[in-house]
C-alpha cells in the first residue's frame, strides 16, 4: 500500500522557526518530526511514500530525509497550498487506482499501524478515519457518531457536539480525489478534507471509522513541540560518546560525538548534539540540545535548543522554550534592570518580572 505525507502549508503557528525550517523538519530528541512517522509507515509495511511540499521546501526535506532513511521517496510539489485536500489532489498521479493511506507530517502517532491498514484493505468502506476523544475538540475536524456509524463531519465548529476528533491519518479508495474536485473552499478558505470525507458520506460511500486508544499527538504550537519532546525523551536510551568532566548525571543521557560537559549538572533525560559544550550550568529533564552549542554559566530545563545557538549567563531557568538555530541568549555587563533584545519578526521573547 501506498502512502503519502502532507508536508505543504506555512506552518504560521510555529513562526519563527518556521521561516528557517519547515515544521516537520523541527527536531524532537534531535530528530525531526516527520521522521518519526516514516519510520511507522515503513515498519508497518509501507515502502513507497510520496512526500508533498510546498515549492519552497523540496529541497530541504530531500536533503534531510536522506540522513535518515535509504529508501528513495517521490516528493511532490504543491504549488500555492490551498488546503489538504488540495494537496491530496496533487498525489493523484503516484496514487493510481490503489487504495492509499494519507499521513498529515504534523501529527504524531504511535499504535498498530499495520493491523488498521491491513483491515481496510480487506474491508468495503471507501474510506475509514481515525479518531480520538479529546477535550478541545473545537481546535479539530470533528466527527458525530450515532448507531455506530458516522453521521456528520465538521471541520473545527465553533461549538462541537462532539469530543471526538479527526486525527490526521486517513486511509481511502481513488473516490476521494472525485470528492476532493467537488468542494469548495471553506471559510478560511482552504478545501478541507473534511469537507471531502462529507462529500463522500452524502454521496452514499462506505466512510467507516475506529476510535484511537493509543497515543496521538497534532503538533501545532510551540507547547506541542515542547510535549512532543518530553514524550519522546522519556523512552531514549542511554549513549554517551562525549566528554563529562567534574560533573554530576542522573537521569538518562545521550551526548554525541564531541559533545562535553564539564563542571554541570545535568538530570536527564536530556539529549545533547555533536560538538555542543556545557560549561558551569544545570541542564534539567526533557531538554534536546543540538549540534554546536554552546551553553554557560546557565539554567535550562524542558526545552529544545536547535542547532549552533548560544546561551550564557542566563541564571533563571529557560524552560518549555524553542531557541532557533545560530540564535543567542546572553546577559550583559552593565545592564541593570532593563533588557537588551534584538529580534526579528515573529519572534517571541517572554521575561520573567523578578
Ligand atoms: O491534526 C488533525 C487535524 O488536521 C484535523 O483534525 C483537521 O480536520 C484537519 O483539517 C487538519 O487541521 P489543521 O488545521 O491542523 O491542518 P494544518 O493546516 O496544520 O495542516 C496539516 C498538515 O497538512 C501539515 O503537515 C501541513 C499539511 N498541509 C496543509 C495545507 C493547508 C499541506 O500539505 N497542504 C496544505 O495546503
Amino acid at each position: 500500500m501506498k502512502a503519502i505525507v502532507l508536508c505543504g502549508g506555512k506552518g504560521s503557528r510555529l513562526q519563527p522557526i518556521t521561516y528557517t525550517i519547515p515544521k516537520q523538519l523541527i527536531p524532537i530528541g534531535n530528530k525531526p518530526l516527520i521522521v518519526y512517522t516514516i519510520e511507522l509507515l515503513l515498519s508497518s509495511g509501507m515502502n513507497e511514500i510520496g512526500i508533498v511540499v510546498n515549492e519552497n521546501n523540496e529541497g530541504i526535506f530531500k536533503k534531510v530525509l536522506k540522513q535518515y532513511f535509504i529508501e528513495e521517496f517521490q516528493y511532490i510539489v504543491q504549488q500555492n497550498p490551498r488546503g489538504i485536500a488540495h494537496g491530496l489532489l496533487h498525489a493523484e498521479e503516484f496514487i493510481d487506482d490503489e487504495k492509499f493511506l494519507m499521513v498529515l507530517g504534523d501529527n504524531s502517532f504511535e499504535f498498530d499501524l499495520k493491523a488498521y491498514v491491513e483491515n481496510f484493505i480487506t474491508g468495503k468502506d471507501n474510506c475509514k478515519i481515525l479518531l480520538k476523544e479529546v477535550e478541545n475538540p473545537e481546535k479539530f475536524g470533528v466527527a458525530y457518531i450515532g448507531d455506530n456509524r458516522i453521521i456528520d463531519l465538521e471541520e473545527k465548529p465553533k461549538i462541537a457536539y462532539s469530543n471526538l476528533a479527526i486525527t490526521g491519518l486517513y486511509v481511502f479508495d481513488k473516490n476521494i480525489f472525485k470528492a476532493c474536485r467537488e468542494i469548495n473552499p471553506s471559510n478560511r478558505g482552504e478545501y478541507e478534507i473534511t469537507d471531502a470525507i462529507r462529500w463522500l458520506l452524502q454521496n452514499k460511500y462506505a466512510v467507516g471509522y475506529e476510535i484511537l486508544k493509543d497515543r496521538w499527538k497534532d503538533i501545532g504550537t510551540p507547547i506541542d513541540l515542547v510535549e512532543e519532546n518530553m514524550h519522546r525523551l522519556s523512552s531514549i536510551d542511554e549513549n554517551i560518546k562525549g566528554e563529562i568532566v567534574n560533573s554530576q548525571v542522573m537521569g538518562k543521557l545521550v551526548l554525541e560525538e564531541g559533545g562535553a560537559i564539564y563542571n554541570s549538572i545535568i538530570r536527564g533525560p536530556i539529549i545533547v548534539g555533536k560538538n555542543t559544550i556545557i560549561k558551569h550550568s544545570y541542564i534539567g529533564p526533557y531538554t534536546s540540545i543540538g549540534k554546536g552549542v554552546k551553553v554557560e554559566k546557565s539554567n535550562v530545563e524542558n526545552s529544545i535548543l536547535l542547532d549552533n545557538c548560544v546561551v550564557a549567563g542566563v541564571q533563571n531557568t529557560i524552560d518549555n522554550s524553542i531557541i532557533g538555530e545560530n540564535s543567542m541568549i546572553t546577559n550583559q555587563k552593565g545592564l541593570k534592570k532593563t533588557n537588551r533584545l534584538v529580534v526579528n519578526r515573529g519572534s517571541k521573547v517572554y521575561l520573567s518580572n523578578s
